[in-house]
C-alpha cells in the first residue's frame, strides 16, 4: 500500500468550489485501491491577507515543502489590490517551488463544442516557462504618477533556465507520437532574450534528432490556434508568452473550464503544484456554477506526476465520456463532480 501526502490551497473565488469537486472524483478514483491519500488544507489568499497581512509565511512554505504534490483552486479578489496575491502567493510557490516546467495541456474532446469551424484533431501541449521572463520582478518605476513616469518590467532570460525547459520539451515531443516541437517567441523584435532561446533550441534540438522543430513568432501563433490547431504537437514558449497563449488554447478547446495545468518540477527536489489554468472568476463565484472539469483533470495531471498512470487515465476516460455526452445542458458545480466521481468508480 501507498499514501499519498497533499497539500491543498482552495485560494479564492471558484478556487475553494472546484477544489471541493476535485478532491471527490480523487478520493472516488483512489477508493479500492491500496493508495491512502492524506491531504491537508492551507487557508491562503485573500481571507487570509485581511485577517493578517499575510499572503504565504515561510513557515507555511517550508510545510508545502515536506509534501508530495499541491492542488490549488485560483488565488485573486476584487478586493486585494491587484499583484498582491497573485506574486505573494502563486508565483511565489512557483518561484521558491521551481516549478520550471509549466505544463499546459490542450485537447479537444469529441463533442465539445468549439468557437472553430474545422477545427481538426486538436491535441497539443505548451510547455510554458515557469520560474523567469517578465515574471520575476525585476523592474521598477520612476516618478510614479507624473508625466514623466517610467515603468520597467525586465525579462530576466537566462541560459541555465532556458536550456533546462527546453530540453523538458524536447524530451516530452520525443515521448508523443508526432514528435514535433515548436518553438514560440518574438525573436525579430526581442533579440537578446529571442537569440538566447533560439540559439538553445537549436543546440539541445542535436540531441534530439528525432524530433522535427519549426519556429514561430508569437502574434503569428496566435493565427494558427484559430485556423490551423492540429499543427501543434508540443510548444515551448517564456512565461508571458504561454500564459496567453494557454488562455486562447483554452478557448477553441472548450472553454477555460475545462484547461489544466502543472507547474512541474521535472527534478523532484520540491513537490509540483496542479491548478486549473483559469482564476478566482469573481464574476461567478459563489454561484456554485464554475465548471469543475479544468480541477480535476489537474488531479489527474498531479497523479500521473506521483506514477498513478493507470488512475490518471480513468480520470481522463471519464472527463471524455462525460463530456461526449453534456450536451447544452446546464448543470452545477457539484452536478458534474458527483457525475465524474461516479465515471471513475464505475
Ligand atoms: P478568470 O479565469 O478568473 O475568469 C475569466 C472568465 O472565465 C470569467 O468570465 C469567468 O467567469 C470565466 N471562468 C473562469 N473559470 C471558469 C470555470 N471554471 N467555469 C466557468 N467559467 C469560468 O480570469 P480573470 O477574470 O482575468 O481573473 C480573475 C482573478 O483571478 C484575478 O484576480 C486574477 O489575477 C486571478 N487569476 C488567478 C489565476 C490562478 O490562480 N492561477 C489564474 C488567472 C487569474
Ligand atoms: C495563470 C495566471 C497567473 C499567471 C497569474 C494569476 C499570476 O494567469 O496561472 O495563468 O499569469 O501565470
Ligand atoms: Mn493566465
Amino acid at each position: 500500500s501507498r499514501s499519498l501526502n497533499l497539500a491543498v490551497i482552495p485560494g479564492d473565488g471558484i478556487g475553494t468550489e472546484v477544489v471541493a469537486e476535485g478532491l471527490k472524483v480523487l478520493d472516488a478514483v483512489l477508493a479500492g485501491t491500496d493508495v491512502k491519500v492524506g491531504t491537508t488544507t492551507y487557508d491562503l489568499g485573500a481571507r487570509r491577507w485581511h485577517a493578517t497581512g499575510e499572503t504565504l509565511p515561510d513557515s507555511v512554505l517550508e510545510e508545502l515543502r515536506g509534501h508530495d504534490a499541491i492542488l490549488l483552486g485560483a488565488v485573486g479578489d476584487p478586493d486585494v489590490p491587484s499583484g498582491v496575491l497573485e506574486r505573494g502567493l502563486l508565483l511565489k510557490l512557483r518561484f521558491e517551488l521551481d516549478h520550471y516546467v509549466n505544463l499546459r495541456p490542450s485537447r479537444l474532446f469529441p463533442g465539445v463544442a468549439t468557437p472553430l469551424k474545422d477545427p481538426g484533431e486538436v491535441d497539443f501541449v505548451v510547455v510554458r516557462e515557469g520560474t523567469e521572463g517578465p515574471y520575476v520582478g525585476n523592474g521598477g518605476a520612476l516618478r510614479v504618477g507624473t508625466p514623466h513616469e517610467v515603468a520597467n518590467e525586465v525579462s530576466v532570460n537566462t541560459a541555465f533556465g532556458v536550456e533546462r525547459v527546453v530540453r523538458d520539451a524536447f524530451a516530452r515531443a520525443q515521448a508523443r507520437p508526432r514528435r514535433k516541437l515548436t518553438f514560440v517567441h518574438k525573436h525579430n523584435v526581442l533579440v537578446h532574450a529571442g537569440h538566447l532561446w533560439r540559439r538553445t533550441v537549436e543546440r539541445v534540438g542535436q540531441e534530439f534528432p528525432d524530433v522535427a522543430v519549426d519556429y514561430l513568432h508569437v502574434d503569428a501563433a496566435t493565427i494558427f490556434f484559430v485556423t490551423d490547431p492540429s499543427r501543434f504537437d508540443v510548444l515551448v514558449t517564456d512565461n508571458l508568452f504561454g500564459d496567453i497563449l494557454t488562455d486562447l488554447a483554452a478557448a477553441i478547446t472548450g472553454g477555460i473550464g475545462l484547461a489544466a495545468s502543472g507547474n512541474v518540477n521535472p527534478d523532484r527536489t520540491a513537490p509540483s503544484m496542479f491548478e486549473p489554468v483559469h482564476g478566482s472568476a469573481p464574476d461567478i463565484a459563489g454561484q456554485g456554477v464554475a465548471d469543475p472539469t479544468a480541477t480535476v483533470l489537474s488531479v489527474s495531471l498531479l497523479l500521473d506526476h506521483l506514477g498513478l498512470a493507470e488512475q490518471a487515465t480513468r480520470i481522463v476516460d471519464a472527463v471524455a465520456a462525460d463530456l461526449g455526452e453534456r450536451g447544452t445542458a446546464k448543470r452545477r458545480t457539484a452536478e458534474i463532480g458527483d457525475a465524474l466521481a461516479a465515471r471513475v468508480t464505475a
